[in-house]
């Protein structure tokens, strides 16, 4: 593991334009249960809450999980070492963006400037009557389903529905990063879910090095990575940063 970390941390300084693609994992230190797996959040809840349909239909019964699973544990988490660490890899100037299927914010609330948030967030909701913006603040979660303030339409988060398109800017973006990297570094996903699961694979046609930070083997690990460092996000991208840090000065 050791002689990999090496190998990642060279990588990444020699080639530079890293894109760091992140799921689920990298926020699991900050309290924030992953999808899938052990305590997965689809282990013991039914996703069909947030399709778009059901919630059209049902938006009052949607909304209780949603408040509870995404808004309530959201709320009391705080970036941790694994987005800190990202954040200063874009500093250092070593990654040149984000694209996370995270909806929490939690890289923009470490610092990190240009993130792709390809599944939308929770910061923001609009009302699905007369289209008016809300920021996560400004609305009263305690009633649900929180209504529009102008017109009393039913409020929808701004994160990204299952059976709902991706935005198409998101997705043009987001590939044209992958297209762009020289390395990605993936970080705490299971890669299952299309199409962002792609987003790797298309900056691997384009010639970039993959590496891979995991606490166990993902659909990327065989054929998609070239390097898997097998670990905790919040451990092993610290131990990046300070190695690329100790052989900048060299
Ligand atoms: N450090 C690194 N990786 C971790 C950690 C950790 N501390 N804890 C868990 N993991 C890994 C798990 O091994 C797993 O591979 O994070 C991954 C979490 O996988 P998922 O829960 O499937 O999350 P993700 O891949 O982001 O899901 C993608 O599915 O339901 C949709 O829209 C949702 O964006 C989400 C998408």
């Amino acid at each position: 593991m050791e002689g990999d970390l090496k190998r990642a941390a060279s990588i990444i300084r020699d080639r530079r334009e890293t894109v760091v693609f992140t799921g689920a994992g990298i926020s699991v230190e900050s309290g924030i249960p992953p999808f899938r797996g052990p305590d997965g959040l689809w282990t013991k809840h039914d996703p069909s809450f947030i399709e778009l349909g059901r919630f059209l239909e049902d938006p009052a019964g949607s909304w209780v999980l949603i408040r509870e699973l995404f808004f309530d544990a959201i709320e009391r988490a705080e970036p941790n070492r694994g987005h800190i660490a990202v954040a200063e890899l874009e500093r250092a100037g070593f990654a040149r963006s984000v694209v996370t299927q995270n909806i929490d914010g939690l890289h923009q609330m470490a610092g990190s400037e240009k993130v792709i948030e390809f599944h939308g967030t929770t910061r923001t909701l609009h009302c699905l009557d007369c289209h008016t913006p809300y920021a996560r603040e400004n609305v009263d979660l305690s009633k649900t389903p929180p209504r529009c303030a102008s017109c009393g339409g039913v409020l929808k988060p701004d994160f990204v529905f299952f059976s709902e398109q991706i935005p198409e800017d998101v997705s043009r973006e987001s590939f044209a990063e992958a297209a762009a990297a020289g390395v990605v570094l993936i970080v705490g996903t299971t890669g299952e879910v299309m199409p962002a699961a792609y987003v790797p694979v298309v900056a691997k046609e384009a010639g970039a090095v993959v590496i891979e930070i995991n606490t166990s083997a993902s659909s990327y690990t065989k054929d998609v990575a070239d390097i898997f460092l097998r670990g905790k996000a919040g451990d092993i991208l610290p131990e990046l940063v300070h190695e690329m840090r100790g052989a900048e000065k060299c």
